[in-house]
């Protein structure tokens, strides 16, 4: 057991940390700082407050930074082998777990677990173990840990067997498998798993769905939750940073080119997804057909802005979803556009500002995933709106349980009842328009990042 004291106060671990490197042309090394909710998060708690963030070197910029020693105060990068780490990210943690929780599988050919399966999860377990032990060198006495998501599941067993003395928490970003899907796992597997979180003192979640569907696969696979705390922490929306980003020059210059893409005086049905097979992007293109179908009076009045943005390419099956998206975006153009319309404004490279503007000129937003965690282009796009809009949300987003009530709700696989939806959307009344948004907006931020890491942070401390 190693049981050295580092000088970290708290600690976060997750797969993709805060800054990435990528080698120059001249083999100098550029940092790319990244944002989201963990980064505003830390820095809540100011830079004093002796904390470091346990990361995974992901590409080969990453790794080269580790080995030159190129870093930033507060980070620390793990050199994991690469072939290690391809195993546990893409292998485990996105072909299965990631599959698992939002329940993805086509059940007659997948999954198989296998040789293969058993070989990758053995990396699974290497790269966890790399953490665990990288967080018990560099944790003060006492420190608080927070481990992050599907990716660093076994991590909180193994931290506590290195360091007893250790406040751990765990946090997981995506939905919770229900246990008659999460048992398809092999058993020694499930129970791996479940004991492996088991071993923080509190474990969070975004929504009351997710953490129930976890405390039903401990009782049902683990004996119960034993001495594990949990905990629900809706992840809300950056009001503030959103709205002064979102007035910036190059947003501001983006709306103006993406107006003329969509066509003066038109309505704007927004969707902003990063390409996984879970987003529901193909059938919600499916529901806007037939919206053109069921209702002609809106040809050439509305267009359908997509922005499908690239996730996890280095995996066939998210390759060919992308594929099938442009394909039918594509069918849509050719059917009904005309001269003077284009009706589906598919943009598939990411653009954060371009994304931005089209938040501010929606009429309506379109998010239905078959399932998500939380979905926070549902929180943002309000919030951006210029005009207020209308939100058509999947009920089996995390984010239907704070704003299902003022939003229009679908069920995610119903293309018709979804084309239903969008055409309520459409004709809603300026005033319920509005009225809708106020409270669509103080649901949206009711819990900003900082005070979402606060919350967990106070919450673990607390825990006895
Ligand atoms: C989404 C999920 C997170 C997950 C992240 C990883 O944002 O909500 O749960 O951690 O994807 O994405 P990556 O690009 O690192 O695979």
């Amino acid at each position: 057991m190693a049981s050295t004291s580092g000088a970290a106060q708290v600690l976060v671990a997750s797969n993709r940390g805060p800054v990435s490197y990528e080698v120059r042309e001249d083999g100098s090394l550029r940092a790319k700082r990244g944002g989201g909710g963990l980064v505003s998060g830390l820095s809540a708690i100011g830079p004093d407050a002796g904390a470091l963030w346990v990361c995974s070197a992901l590409g080969d910029g990453d790794r080269e930074a580790v080995r030159r020693g190129v870093g930033e105060t507060g980070v620390r990068m793990l050199a994991i082998p690469a072939d290690v780490h391809a195993d546990a990210y893409n292998g485990i943690a996105n072909s299965v777990l990631w599959f698992v929780h939002h329940m993805l599988y086509q059940t007659p050919l997948e999954p198989v677990f296998d040789a293969e399966f058993r070989r990758q999860w053995a990396s699974y377990e290497t790269y966890n173990r790399a953490f665990a032990e990288a967080l018990a060198e560099e944790a003060a006495e006492g420190a608080a840990v927070i481990v992050q998501d599907y990716h660093l599941a076994l991590v909180p067993g193994m931290l506590r067997d290195l360091r007893p003395d250790l406040r751990i928490g765990h946090f997981s970003h995506t939905p919770w498998a229900p246990p008659e899907y999460f048992r398809m796992l092999p058993d020694d597997i499930a129970g791996q798993l479940l004991r492996g979180m088991l071993g923080a003192d509190r474990l969070g979640f975004l929504t009351h769905r997710w953490a129930d569907a976890f405390t039903a696969c401990c009782a049902e696979f683990a004996g119960g939750l034993g001495d594990t705390r949990i905990g629900v922490h809706g992840l809300g929306a950056d009001a503030d940073f959103l709205r002064r980003r979102s007035h910036e020059a190059d947003v501001t210059e983006r709306m103006a080119a993406l107006r003329q893409e969509i066509g003066e005086g038109r309505r704007a049905i927004v969707r902003v997804d990063r390409t996984e097979l879970s987003k529901n992007i193909v059938r919600g293109l499916l529901a806007y057909g037939q919206l053109l179908d069921d209702h002609p009076e809106w040809r050439e009045r509305v267009a359908h802005v997509a922005f499908a943005y690239p996730s996890r390419q280095d995996l066939a099956v998210y390759r060919d979803y992308t594929a099938e998206v442009q394909r039918v975006a594509e069918e849509i153009n050719e059917r009904y556009g005309t001269p003077g319309w284009t009706p589906v404004v598919l943009h598939v490279k990411d653009d954060f500002a371009r994304s931005l503007a089209a938040y501010r000129l929606a009429d309506v937003a379109l998010v239905n995933p078959i399932r998500d965690g939380m979905n926070l282009v549902a929180k943002e796009v309000p919030v951006v709106s210029d005009e207020g809009c209308v939100l058509v949300l999947s009920r089996e987003a995390g984010a239907y349980e704070e704003l299902g009530e003022d939003a229009i709700a679908v069920n995610p696989y119903d293309v018709t009842a979804t084309a239903r939806a969008l055409h309520a959307a459409l004709t809603m009344g300026p005033e319920e328009r509005a009225e809708r948004t106020k409270r669509l907006v103080a649901a949206a931020t009711a819990l900003p990042p900082a005070q979402w890491f606060l919350e967990q942070l106070q919450s673990l401390r607390a825990a006895v």
